[in-house]
Order: structure tokens, then sequence, then C-alpha cells
């Protein structure tokens, strides 16, 4: 044992002088190991160069947009801000069997089929099983280099020796150790140290980096958020079990927009781009049942429409019952007290259940008022006319507030055969085709509802 290891949570990353069976800053248990002394920063990778600030207009000559890496998968592409910038870092995390690696595979393939050149390194699998999921997806004909690897230092000189990539994915982050330090591959001092000298790489070379780590449960191995602010952009592949449909979102990005989605399906030969996700999102809209609307959201520059279902039961014993899948707990219990103070409804005496169709996850509080009419609709025991929209945001006073972008989401409601759309009081479009109905609070829209619109 080296006289001046720590002891790191791998959990929360406090350090200690000594090991104990519970981490006094986050309180896990058994998460804490010890790890080596760690090297200064940067031992690994190289010399250091003498530091010279540089001010900023004399940086004007270089061009202005950096150039970009386009993979041909357009769902990616989009979400990545138009392709990877080269010398980048970027984080693909999620859930193991979520489909991260085919998402990459099927990334590389197709930016090496035209033409450029594509490394992908697996430290999970071994070569053959690699080879043959490009078989199952189509994909034995691309020109992607494989390799399989876990130390740093020889993954840097395999790609140092080679003609200089332009897109390098490493699956995963959490498999790849450095032989500069005594810890386990996996903890944390390990993958930041690993990622660091990759991310080194990636900025002397040009190449484009893509990480992928997997989210883990409680943290017990050292995740994706441990390498969050080492890279330039960071990606969250998203899905439910049992559902195939796969959302790739952004969550930080030094070089495009961060409110993107990507949309996939996952079929029998890897993932498929879906070109309009409202179709697949709105299930079926041929019969009419009670608690059921559709919410015109926005993800990011695009419109998406998405059915909201409702279940409102009279009260077992004890406590109502609340489930939430899909939307945000706290949310569901504030719009059901405002409907129950500004409307009268008596609602929250009741077992609620909300649902978001297709394993979608809803964070805009523009979709308040397709909830509050799924709930109506289902309380009330009378179905929304099949051809309507909602969008809204509900204030505590029972106001139905204005949401961005309306225009977006109505043309998108009329691409899609709506004919009615609810909306805050005040809303204007410009292209004809649907019929406006303004909502100014709760009250009128329980109305509105509760007669079946
Ligand atoms: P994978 O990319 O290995 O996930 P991750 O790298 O995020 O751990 O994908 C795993 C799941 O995807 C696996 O359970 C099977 C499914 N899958 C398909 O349904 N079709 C396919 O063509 C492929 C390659 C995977
Ligand atoms: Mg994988």
């Amino acid at each position: 044992m080296a006289k001046s290891s720590t002891f790191v949570c791998q959990s929360c990353g406090a350090v200690t002088a000594k090991w104990s069976g519970k981490c006094e800053a986050c309180g896990g248990w058994n998460t804490i190991v010890e790890e080596g002394p760690p090297p200064p920063l940067g031992t690994n990778a190289g010399k250091r160069g003498k530091g010279r600030p540089f001010r900023l207009e004399d940086l004007k000559t270089q061009d202005e947009a950096p150039p970009r890496r386009v993979t041909g998968i357009g769902e990616f592409d989009r979400v990545t801000g138009g392709g990877l910038v080269a010398g980048s870092a970027l984080l693909v995390g999620g859930d193991p069997g979520v489909g991260k690696s085919t998402l990459i595979l099927q990334a590389l393939a197709e930016y090496a089929k035209a033409g450029g050149r594509a490394v992908y390194i697996s430290g999970e699998e071994a070569m053959a099983q690699v080879r043959l999921r490009a078989a199952r997806m189509g994909l034995s004909e691309a020109p992607v280099a494989l390799g399989a690897a876990t130390c740093v230092e020889a993954i840097l000189s395999t790609l140092e020796a080679g003609p200089p990539p332009g897109i390098v994915a490493i699956d995963s982050i959490q498999t790849i150790w450095t032989g500069a330090l005594d810890a386990a591959p996996g903890t944390i001092a390990q993958v930041r140290t690993a990622s660091f000298d990759l991310v080194r790489y990636a900025k002397a070379s040009g190449a484009a980096l893509l990480l992928i780590g997997h989210v883990t449960k409680e943290g017990q191995i050292a995740g994706p958020k441990q390498v969050e602010h080492l890279v330039d952009a960071v990606l969250y592949f998203e899905g439910e079990r049992g559902h195939h449909f796969r959302v790739l979102r952004a969550v930080k990005n030094r070089f495009g927009p961060t409110d993107e989605i990507g949309v996939f399906e996952m079929t029998g030969q890897g993932l498929a781009e879906v070109a309009n996700p409202s179709e697949l999102f709105l299930g079926d809209r041929s019969g009419r049942a009670p608690g059921a609307a559709v919410f015109a959201g926005l993800e990011g520059t695009r419109p998406l429409l998405v059915e909201i279902q409702a279940l409102v039961a009279p009260p077992g014993y004890g406590t109502p019952r609340r489930a939430v899948v899909g939307w945000d707990s706290g949310r569901l219990a504030m719009i059901l007290a405002v409907l129950d103070a500004r409307a009268g409804l008596g609602i929250t005496a009741h077992d609620v259940y909300l649902n978001v169709a297709g394993g979608l996850k809803i964070g805009e509080p523009a979709a308040d008022l397709a909830a509050a009419a799924a709930l109506v609709s289902s309380f009330s025991g009378r179905a929304l006319p099949p051809d309507c929209v909602f969008f809204g945001e509900i204030s505590l006073s029972g106001d139905v507030r204005p949401a961005p972008q309306a225009e977006l989401r109505l043309k998108e409601a009329v691409k899609l055969g709506f004919k009615t759309a609810v909306v805050p009081l005040g809303t204007r479009m410009t292209s004809p085709g649907l019929a406006l109905r303004e909502i100014a609070d709760v009250a009128a829209l329980a109305d509105f509802a509760g007669d079946g619109g």
C-alpha cells in the first residue's frame, strides 16, 4: 500500500485520509475506495507548454465557424449542432443497453462510407462481437477501423502511429485505465485521468472524440457526471424499457444548442431515424376515450405533438394514489390543486394516474393545459374532441399563460390534420387551417373539457 494513497468516495468524489464504511459527505455506504496518489495534472500527456494569453481581437482572423465532421445521420448531426467539431470531445451517456454502442457504430460507419477516417475502440466487446453487431446492422462493408483495447497509453500510441482519424469513439470510458495510477479501472480517478489524456489527444490531433459512458445506478462506478466538465458537449441517450423509441438529447454543447432532440427507433437492424416523431407519439386517435389530450409541444427547434393520458379514479382507502410517467410529479400535484382551488372540481381526493404516450419525457411548462384537459376529461367521463390540440402554462392563480413559439406548434398541428387548438388568450396565427379557442383560466378549461369540447 502506497503511503500517500487517498480514499475516494465513488459516489460523490469526496476525498478522505482513511477508509470508512460510510461516506461522511454523501452518506453512501461502502462507496469509499483506495486510490493511489494522483499524478500532477497532465503529466501523462506531455510536457508543459509556455502559456501565453492572447487578445481576443488578435484571434479574429481565424475561421469563424469551426470545421465540422458530418456523419450523415441527420438526427445525430442536428443534436450535435451540425456535426462534430474537429478537436472537440463529446460524451454520450445513457443507461446500459439503451443503444449507445449501436448509435455510435452507425454514425462512424456512415462517416467512413462517405470517405472519412473513423476509429472505434471497444473496451467492452471483443473485435468479433463488434463485427457481428455491424454485420447484423448491414454495416460489415463500412471501412471503420476497429480496435479492442482498454489501456489509454496503448490506445494513444496506436492512434498516433496511424494517419490522424476524423472521428475516434471510445466505448466506454468506464473500461479505460491508465498505467500512471494504481486505482482499479472504473474508479473516479481512472476515468478522469484517462478521459483527460484522450481529450488532450483530440485537441492536439484535431480528431473529434466520442466518449461513451454508462450512467450507473447510485454512481457505484464513476459515471459520465465525472467527466462532463472535461468535454465540449454532453449528449444523453434515453429510452424507456419496453418502448422502442430512443431520444438523443443535448444537455451541454459548446458549439450548438442544448435543447435539440434526435428521435430514433430501435429495429432488428439497428437504429432507424424517425423523421416525423409527432406521428409516433400520438398513438391511435380513432377512438374517443375520456382522459386523452394532445399536447402541441416543442423540443428545441422542433414541434412535437404528443398524447397525454390521465386516469382519475374514485379513491381507495387512505391517501389518494398518484403515479406519473414522463412528467414531473410535483407539477401534477400543482395542477390538481389549482383545478380544485380555481375551478372547484374536487379532484385531489381521487386516485390520479398520468402518462405521456410513447415513453417520452416532457419538461415544458406549456404542457400544463393539455395535462389539465386530460384530467378534467377523465374526471367528467367525457372524451375530448379527437381533432383538438392544447398548449399553455397554468399559474397558481389559475390563469393560462402564453407559451413560446405558438406559431410553430400550431403549424405542426395543421400538418397532422388537427382542426382546433385550445390556447392561451392572445395567441395569434397567421396561416389558416385551425380554429383557435382562447382560454383565460382553468375555470374556462373545466367548462370546455367537462362538456367534451
Ligand atoms: P447497445 O448499443 O449494445 O447498448 P449500450 O451500448 O447502450 O449498452 O444496444 C443494446 C440493445 O439494443 C440490445 O439489448 C439489443 C438491442 N438491439 C436491437 O434491438 N437491434 C439491433 O440491431 C442492435 C444492434 C441492438
Ligand atoms: Mg455498449
